[in-house]
């Protein structure tokens, strides 16, 4: 198959990760946990950017810096697993695995991995990136378009007002912009935007029949998306995953949990980055609200003293999930606000930049997190709860969190 992203493409997000690096930029990465092949639809790619641009509008005025924007989109169809089974109505099953492998229904026919599936999740990718590069060169990503979306979030609800303030000052940015000619709906910059693709190296497979050759550099890249991560549960140093993706030229992340010591944290800097190239390397740290003030500074330490360029970008969701009394897996939109304030503070008494953030959203109206926005209790939880895998924040909760950050790096 033709691959799917340009090895020119990776290379300029290498080039925009490395500002992030040096605390020139603020990195945004968001989309699903698992992406399904039951949703498939324009609308949903259409609501889920939208819900990113909106939160990356909030972002770069909250930080005057750019936002490097990359989804969880376009090839993020692989999950691991903690238990290879799970059991359901009193049946043990093979756990689901994401719809690259098998299908989510509770049966064993369902569970049972199926090849033709990736094929199935290369086509969903190829699809999904078409109209995400039309969406976002096309006007749909126009600046004055994106904000006003966010001017009608602020205007709808009570808790929504409390950011008038900051949508207001966006507002008189882009009057000023305009009063000065600057064409909102002409200028390129204003107009389009750069949204990168990522998701999860997990199925080696599928990530090796689409690393190619670069036929202007003579390099490896691995062409199913722009930006590939390793996962918490496959980041050892001496591992399959580790090794593949020391071999091609993506920018590439890790995921770091609260148990993962200073030594492998370097060990990994030195395996997938030896040669110290500026966002090529990021770390992605999901200690969950109650570690990361305990966890994290070592790790900063121990990275800043090595003097390897990372950037780091703070996951606070995979620390924070739990399931409720009715059997949902969810997560507290308190939890994860305050495990990002406690990365900003942290990286604020060590003297490093708080490089990004990395959340599982949705465009869609879910009631898959609690608290946040709307205010969603346990007891509502299985009213919209359409997630394959992980619980994510629905495009309200989305946005109000985008706010929160905004607030966290005026200060
Ligand atoms: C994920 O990003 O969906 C995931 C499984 O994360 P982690 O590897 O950090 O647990
Ligand atoms: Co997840």
């Amino acid at each position: 198959m033709p691959p799917l992203v340009f090895a020119g493409e990776a290379r300029r997000l290498t080039a925009a990760l490395g500002e992030a690096a040096s605390g020139r930029a603020f990195v945004l990465q968001a989309g699903d946990c698992s992406e399904s092949f039951a949703e498939l639809s324009a609308d949903s790619i259409r609501d889920k950017l939208r819900v990113i641009l909106q939160m990356a509008v909030v972002l770069t005025y909250g930080a005057g810096l750019p936002v490097v924007k990359i989804g969880r989109i376009a090839g993020q169809f692989a999950k691991p697993r903690s238990s290879p089974t799970e059991v359901v109505d009193g049946v043990e099953l093979p756990a689901f695995r994401g719809h690259m492998v098998n299908d989510d229904l509770p049966t064993q026919q369902a569970r049972t991995p199926d090849p033709s599936r990736l094929l199935a999740a290369y086509h969903q990718s190829a699809s999904t990136l078409n109209l995400l590069r039309a969406f976002t060169k096309g006007g749909f990503a126009d600046l004055s378009q994106v904000h006003s979306w966010t001017q009608q979030f602020v205007a709808a609800s009570e808790e929504g007002r409390r950011y008038e303030q900051i949508a207001g000052e966006i507002d008189r940015a882009l009057r000023f912009m305009a009063a000065c000619g600057i064409g909102l709906t002409t200028e390129a910059a204003l107009h389009q935007v750069e949204l990168n693709t990522s998701h999860e190296a997990l199925l080696l497979g599928y990530e090796e029949a689409l690393t190619r050759v670069d036929s202007l550099t003579g390099d490896w890249y691995d062409c199913s998306a722009h930006m590939l991560w390793v996962g918490e549960r496959t980041r050892q140093v001496d591992g399959a995953h580790i090794e593949f993706l020391s071999g091609v030229h993506n920018p590439v992340g890790a995921k770091i949990g609260p148990a993962a010591t200073p030594e492998e944290v370097l060990a990994i800097c030195e395996r997938l980055n030896p040669s110290r190239i500026p966002g090529r390397l990021t770390l992605i740290t999901r200690m969950g609200s109650a570690k990361v003030r305990e966890r994290l500074p070592s790790l900063l330490e121990a990275v800043a003293g090595s003097g390897h360029p990372v950037v780091w970008v703070c996951d606070p969701m995979h620390g924070n999930t739990f399931v409720s009394d009715s059997g949902h897996k969810t997560r507290r939109f308190d939890e994860i606000v305050d495990e990002i304030r406690g990365f900003f503070e942290v990286h604020h008494d060590s003297g490093t930049w708080p490089g990004g953030l990395h959340v599982e959203l949705t465009g869609d109206d879910v009631t898959e997190c609690l608290g946040g926005i709307g205010d969603i209790a346990e007891d509502q939880l299985h009213e919209r709860y359409t997630t394959t895998c992980d619980p994510r924040l629905n495009a309200r909760q989305a946005i109000d969190l985008a706010f929160r950050v905004a607030e966290l790096l005026r200060t």
